[in-house]
């Protein structure tokens, strides 16, 4: 397949694109307009990119949107930022049944409002036949996801519903926020920064990484197909040695 000048390998794309969207607050500085503009724009590319991979179909689409550091935000861009989960759910809930998309939520519910947590509960609920996984990054920090599954592991030997002698990493995998998500194979992040910032750690410990020059807001499907091109041309070698060579 070829989009914008770009061939792909259909059976070569990766199974989970994980998106750092960085950089609303620049974009939205350098038109001298407030920061949450750069996020409603923000939100705009993220639909776009959704709706794009409906030509590649790439089974799992993970994107940052609230990470737990972001709470040292001024308030009124925290209360921004919460206000337009919810619309944005509102508003692309039914779309995404209609276009076969589950939604899933990775992070913690602690600290939303009651109202935002049934919204993202009922966006779950409804669209859970769907094929294509968008899984919101949402109240994430990777580093309180592993304490997090550390305490759910503590209790359930606790409570004799697992033995320690059957810990592995894989076993470990269940008392993450979302076990059913497979591995990043792609982490892309935008804006020129080169950081993982505590998102998916346990996820995406093989990655590949691509980082992008341009604001999350100009950030376009070809700049997409032009990552992905990227990563096919990568060996990944899962810390063994490639047979081949
Ligand atoms: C980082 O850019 C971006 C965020 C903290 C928010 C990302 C949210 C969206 C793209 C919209 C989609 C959101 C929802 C809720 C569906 P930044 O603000 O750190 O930019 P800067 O580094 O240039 O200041």
């Amino acid at each position: 397949m070829k989009f914008f000048g770009y061939s792909l390998d259909p059976t070569r794309l990766p199974r989970h694109v994980a998106f750092i969207m960085d950089g609303n607050g620049r974009w939205a500085r350098q038109r001298f307009l407030p920061r949450n503009e750069g996020h409603k724009k923000g939100y705009e590319v993220l639909k776009t990119i959704i709706e794009f991979n409906e030509n590649l179909k790439i089974p799992y689409i993970s994107a940052y949107a609230f990470s737990t550091e972001n709470w040292q935000r001024p308030p009124e861009e925290v209360e921004f930022l919460m206000t337009m989960a919810g619309r944005v759910i509102d508003e692309y809930v039914d779309s995404m049944r209609e276009k076969n998309i589950r939604f899933c939520y990775t992070g913690t519910f602690d600290g939303l409002s009651p109202e935002l947590i049934r919204k993202f509960q009922h966006a779950i609920e409804s669209t859970r036949k769907g094929k294509y996984v968008f899984n919101i990054v949402f109240n994430y920090g990777g580093k309180r996801e592993i304490v997090d599954a550390a305490k759910k592991l503590v209790v359930a030997i606790q409570n004799n519903q697992f033995s320690l002698e059957n810990l592995s990493e894989n076993s470990f995998e269940q008392f993450l926020y979302s076990p059913d998500i497979p591995p990043v194979d792609l982490l892309i992040r935008t804006s020129g920064e080169q950081r993982i910032s505590n998102f998916l750690l346990w996820q995406s410990a093989y990655a590949e990484l691509y980082f992008s020059r341009k604001l999350w807001p100009d950030f376009r499907p070809k700049d997409f197909c032009a990552a992905l091109f990227d990563y096919q041309k990568r060996k990944r070698r899962f810390g063994k040695i490639d047979p081949k060579e």
